[in-house]
């Protein structure tokens, strides 16, 4: 028998294995995984030093994770593979704004501010920045009482929750529309920043030469009764790594100037 047929009579039999199962979309995704997977060793004709290294990478991955630090999720983004989650899972209409990842950085309950509030601790120090917009169905109707949080990173390059010298919260809000759904907030131009790059994640882009940059972004959250909740971000057209983006973030549609006092990110969601 040659290795090809005896790779097919493998696989196959594993893939059988699940023919008892009550659950056809487990059994679904399982079957899919494991023919990627097998394909993987095959055509790479991976060595057992390389799959037992693979598996110590995921090992100290899962050591890596703690509740304020999950660099599952963070191999995830940095693979592209958060991104494309995104893409899959895309509302049925192509009127709402696209998504972009979460991030580690969300947390909830973020505090309730008055349009128009600034959103850092220290209005000093900063490149004041507004930012607005309208939030509207698909149908085309502005939307009252929609909720919007923010978060970005400080003018330092640091999320308020990894500044360990900082203050909490910062540079983060809830907002709610009007009856006209508009949102103002005032901010500092946001920053490119760096990921954690402290464990095996960072170890990856260093072992392959990639850097560990994001383009300047705010993160947004908007939720409403009724509609799909948005996730994503709005980005810095003068950002200097629009393109090559750590997590594969960036969407043409989720750029906008932010060279003057004021940007217009308009926010559009699709019905449930
Ligand atoms: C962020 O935008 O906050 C982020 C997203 C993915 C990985 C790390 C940070
Ligand atoms: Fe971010």
């Amino acid at each position: 028998m040659n290795d090809q047929e005896s790779y097919k009579i493998l696989v196959d039999q594993v893939l059988d294995s699940f023919d008892e199962s009550q659950n056809a979309r487990l059994v679904e995704v399982l079957r899919s995984a494991v023919k990627h997977l097998h394909a993987f060793v095959e055509e790479t004709g991976l060595t057992r030093d390389e799959w037992m290294a693979g598996i110590q990478f995921l090992t100290d991955t899962g050591k890596k994770c703690v509740d304020s630090r999950q660099e599952f999720i963070l191999l995830s983004d940095t693979l592209g593979v958060s991104m494309l989650v995104e893409i899959v899972n895309q509302g049925a209409t192509d009127k709402a704004t696209d998504a972009t990842v979460l991030g580690p950085f969300y947390v909830a309950d973020s505090p309730p501010m008055e349009m128009g509030a600034f959103i850092g601790r220290d209005e000093d120090a900063v490149t004041p920045l507004t930012l607005e917009g309208t939030v509207r169905g698909a149908e085309g109707g502005v939307l009252e009482d929609a909720v919007i949080e923010v978060w970005q990173v400080a003018p330092n390059g640091l999320y308020d929750v990894q500044d360990v010298k900082g203050v909490f919260p910062n540079y983060r809000a809830m907002f709610r529309t009007g009856a006209d759904g508009r949102f103002s907030l005032r901010t500092s131009r946001p920053v490119d920043y760096q990921i954690p790059v402290d464990g095996p994640v960072g170890t990856m882009l260093n072992a392959t030469g990639r850097h560990s940059w994001r383009a300047a972004h705010t993160h947004f959250r908007v939720s409403r009764d009724g509609y799909k909740t948005l996730v994503t971000h709005v980005f810095d057209a003068a950002s200097h790594h629009l393109t090559s983006d750590a997590v594969f973030g960036v969407r043409d549609s989720l750029i906008v100037d932010m060279g003057g006092p004021a940007a217009t990110f308009d926010i559009t969601l699709d019905a449930v």
